[in-house]
């Protein structure tokens, strides 16, 4: 099970899910809304914007779009 850091803290999670799927498995939001609501995925498929996270310094990854792996740093607006 790949181990990697989630807004700063180490966690062991599953293989072969993205990046959206874990934060939801973890029970966390992607990002905040404009208004300061957490909000998540929403399409699963790329199209909403809804999942996005900074990912090893890159900023607004869709993280629908990314399979997670061993070593990834990211953080979310909870962060
Ligand atoms: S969940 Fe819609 S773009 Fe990722």
């Amino acid at each position: 099970m790949p181990l990697l850091k989630v807004n700063g803290k180490q966690v062991e999670v599953n293989e072969r899910v993205s990046i959206a799927a874990m934060l939801m498995n973890l029970g966390l939001a992607a990002r905040k809304s404009v208004g300061g609501e957490m909000r998540g995925p929403l399409c699963g498929m790329g199209i909403c914007f809804e999942c996005r996270v900074t990912v090893d310094g890159v900023a607004h990854v869709r993280g629908c779009q990314l399979m997670v792996r061993e070593g990834m740093e990211m953080w979310t607006d909870e962060g």
